[in-house]
């Protein structure tokens, strides 16, 4: 008898608990907008050098501070510019980036530090993530998603100045 109500009150406090995570996550996706990057368009891995905006990667003015960041990753490094020696990408403070990213060859990761950009770059398809720089100081971009012995190299930097 006494046992049984334990067990009516376990199984309540289970369903309240699992309620507080539905709503949770309903507060999270439809109140604060949280959701994951979704791919945004697909592109050949193979032709990608040749294929726009691909064929021309590095940092573009789209509007009053906006930018677009034209990214190729593969193994074993981000080109963030046409010229392949660069690896850095200089914005204003305030400047909304929306990066524009894709590989060549294997699976890559796209991750800006001190920010909430984290992401996925797969072969075909196109990962797109804005992020606003509101404070200024050097924003490390790191693939973290083991691509590879050069892993450990591949990264990128943006500076906010
Ligand atoms: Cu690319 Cu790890």
């Amino acid at each position: 008898m006494h046992i049984e109500r334990l067990e009516k009150i376990f199984i309540g406090l289970g369903g309240v608990l699992l309620a507080i995570g539905i709503a949770a996550i309903g507060a999270s996706v439809f109140a604060a907008d949280v959701h994951l990057p979704a791919p945004s368009g697909r592109v050949d891995p193979r032709t990608v050098r040749s294929t726009a905006p691909f064929n021309q990667p590095g940092l573009k003015q789209t509007g009053p501070n906006q930018y677009e960041a034209v990214i190729v990753a593969f193994t074993w490094a981000f080109q963030v510019s046409p010229d392949i020696a660069t690896n850095e990408i200089r914005v204003p403070v305030g400047a909304n980036v929306t990066f524009t990213v894709t590989s060549t060859d294997v699976v890559h990761g796209f991750m800006i530090e001190r920010t909430d950009v984290n992401a996925m770059v797969i072969p075909g398809q196109i990962t797109k993530v804005s992020y606003t720089f509101d404070k200024p100081g050097e924003y490390l971009i790191i693939c973290h998603e083991y691509c590879g012995t050069g892993h450990h190299t591949m990264f990128a930097k943006v500076i906010v100045a």
